[in-house]
């Protein structure tokens, strides 16, 4: 009987770049440029048309290999490599809208996204409209006729809100717009948006792709005609992928499905701990029943991943000491890394951002962001335990 290939067979043996001299590990293409045979394959090349390599801003084997794994795991047509998230989301963005366009983006995205509708789009003649909630009714509200792009998130930062993104592509394909999916905090491994509609899926490969806090990156993909507009905004713009940062990404990808189930299950974890704990108010994870948005993960999420958050008792102070008073876990940005990682987004993300603001959309003072790493889960409870009873 067969069957189809399981995740983690697909993430070791997907792609089609492979080393002429048989190496198992493949090889890091690390040139700027390829050399032609004749003038005439030269101009080929550059044209676009058949097989080569031209010129590592055009494309480069060591990334086109992470780029096919990619669109293997998301289950799209293509993808692209890109410098770091922004990278990728900037490039998808302005690759998919023309002047005129109206967009729908939840207020709640990654501060530097939420800069980009902000202040790059207005630029480029798009307007945006941004909504409070990830619910599928205040899109549907804040859609015109001129809507191109509905911008999606999911799970969120730092509350870990979670949209229906199925009913976001009906809606969006209702009146011929786009949906682009940032599913970062997710990964392929715990859902897959290009299968509930989205037509591109972008990502900060710095996070769980790499999975070692060693590589800044991203990536685009999705349906090939908006891939190959993202490419040509790519190669004007400029943000590509170093080819040795893609073949980290590719040894990183390898072990995706055994490094995301590891995160799913410590997350897991310590958020049933810390619901329990006489030190925390309240705690922000989509596998907990209790979260607002469960019926909506469960439905749609195959795990729920490496992130949580929760509220230390005490406000602020609560929350700063908490964060320093921990032995394992680091505190610094960034996310889906091996190791455990908080931050303390009243004092750092969320600083630009009034107190009532910050309030109003939950950020309260003694919210803590975890990024679960891979370590023992006993000690990393343990760890929490006496950082919340010091604080
Ligand atoms: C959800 C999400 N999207 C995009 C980005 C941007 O990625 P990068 O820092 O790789 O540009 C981040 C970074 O933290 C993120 O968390």
């Amino acid at each position: 009987m067969s069957k189809a290939p399981g995740f983690q067979t697909r993430a070791i043996h997907g792609g089609t770049v492979r080393d002429p001299l048989k190496s198992v590990s493949p090889p890091i293409y690390q040139t700027t440029t390829f050399q032609f045979d004749s003038m005439a394959e030269g101009a080929r090349l550059g044209a676009d048309a058949g097989s080569g390599w031209y010129y590592t801003r055009w494309g480069n084997p060591t990334t086109r290999l992470f780029e096919e794994l990619m669109a293997e795991l998301e289950g799209g047509e293509d993808a692209l490599a890109a410098a770091s998230g922004m990278g990728a989301i900037s490039t998808a963005v302005l690759a998919v809208l023309e002047p005129g366009a109206h967009v729908v983006s939840p207020r709640a995205v990654y501060q530097a996204t939420f800069t980009l509708f902000r202040e790059v789009t207005p630029q480029h003649g798009v307007e945006v409209t941004f909504i409070d909630s990830v619910d599928p009714n205040a899109y549907k509200r804040a859609m015109r006729p001129n809507t191109k792009l509905l911008y999606v998130e999911t799970p969120n930062n730092p509350l870990m809100q979670v949209t229906d993104i199925a009913a976001i592509t009906s809606l969006a394909r209702g009146v011929g717009a786009v949906t682009i999916a940032d599913n970062t905090f997710a990964s392929p491994f715990n859902q897959t948006p290009i299968a509930l509609g989205a037509d591109l899926v972008v990502h900060s490969a710095t996070k769980y792709l790499g999975g070692h806090h060693d590589v800044t990156a991203g990536v685009i993909v999705g349906r090939r005609d908006l891939v190959k507009r993202a490419t040509r905004m790519l190669r004007v713009l400029g943000p590509v992928l170093d080819p040795f940062a893609a073949w980290l990404l590719v040894r990183g990808l390898r072990t995706l499905g055994l490094r995301v189930e590891r995160h799913n299950h410590n997350a897991a974890h310590l958020a049933d701990f810390l619901a329990g704990h006489p030190r925390v108010e309240r705690v922000h994870y989509p596998g907990l029943p209790s979260h607002p948005d469960y019926a909506v993960a469960a439905r749609q999420m195959g795990g729920f991943g490496g992130m949580l958050s929760f509220e230390a008792r005490g406000g602020f102070e609560a929350g700063v000491r908490t964060v320093e008073g921990l032995r394992i876990a680091s505190l610094a940005v960034s996310l889906g890394g091996h190791e455990t990682l908080v931050t303390h987004p009243a004092s750092t993300s969320s600083v630009g951002i009034p107190r009532e603001d910050r309030e109003r959309s939950g950020i309260t003072d003694g919210l803590i962001r975890v990024s679960v790493g891979l370590e023992d889960v006993e000690d990393l409870i343990v760890d929490f335990d006496q950082a919340l009873r010091a604080a």
